[in-house]
């Protein structure tokens, strides 16, 4: 355990702020004198994902590859820095319990609010009923209900949700 990292896990809709939250933290992290590996969904599925799809069943398979790269990075010293929907509770309490350090951080945005900032253009499709299991639309997400931090992006700016992380990370130990 000696010089493990850790898992930042940012769960949340698309369009709740994972992606622009692990933007802003890239640098504070980076700060720490850490390595930082960011493993975002978007991304992670052109490649390590590629080829899956949105059943419940390949969104499961790509939250645990996830995890074990995640793993990987935080086992070298490393922070691993997820930003990933990963919409079902049950493999997020897997990854949980399988990986040590495991930060929750549930990314916190209604549809409402999702569908109102729209960056991708993906839930105007959705809601026309376009895009299959979409989720928050025409498949569920399951919100964490004990998350080591839950931040409503609807409420907070992205220095507060910042904030907010770091000065959990610095109370539960993670960094000084
Ligand atoms: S997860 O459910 O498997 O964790 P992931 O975070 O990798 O999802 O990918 C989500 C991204 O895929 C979204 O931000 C969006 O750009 C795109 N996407 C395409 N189809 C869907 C869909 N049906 N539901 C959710 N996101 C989708």
């Amino acid at each position: 355990m000696q010089d493990h990292g850790f898992i930042l896990w940012l769960t949340g809709l698309s369009g709740a702020g994972k992606s622009t939250l692990s933007n802003a933290l890239l640098p504070k992290l980076m700060a720490t004198g850490r390595r930082v590996e960011v493993l975002d969904g978007d991304v992670v599925r052109t490649h390590l994902s590629a080829g899956l799809g949105f059943s419940r069943e390949d969104r499961d398979t790509n939250v645990r590859r996830i995890g074990w790269v995640a793993d990987l990075v935080a086992r070298h010293g490393g922070i691993a820095l997820v930003a990933a929907i990963s919409p079902f509770r049950s493999v997020r309490e897997e990854l949980k319990s399988t990986y040590p350090r495991f930060v929750e951080i549930f990314i916190d945005a209604s549809v409402e609010e999702c569908a109102r900032r729209d960056v991708k253009g993906l839930y105007a499709k959705a809601l026309k009923g376009e895009i299959p299991h979409f989720t928050g639309v025409s498949d569920p997400y399951e919100p964490p209900l004990n998350p080591d931090i839950h931040l409503p992006t609807a409420e907070l700016s992205i220095d507060a949700c910042v904030d907010r992380i770091t000065q959990t990370l610095t109370r539960l130990g993670y960094i000084k």
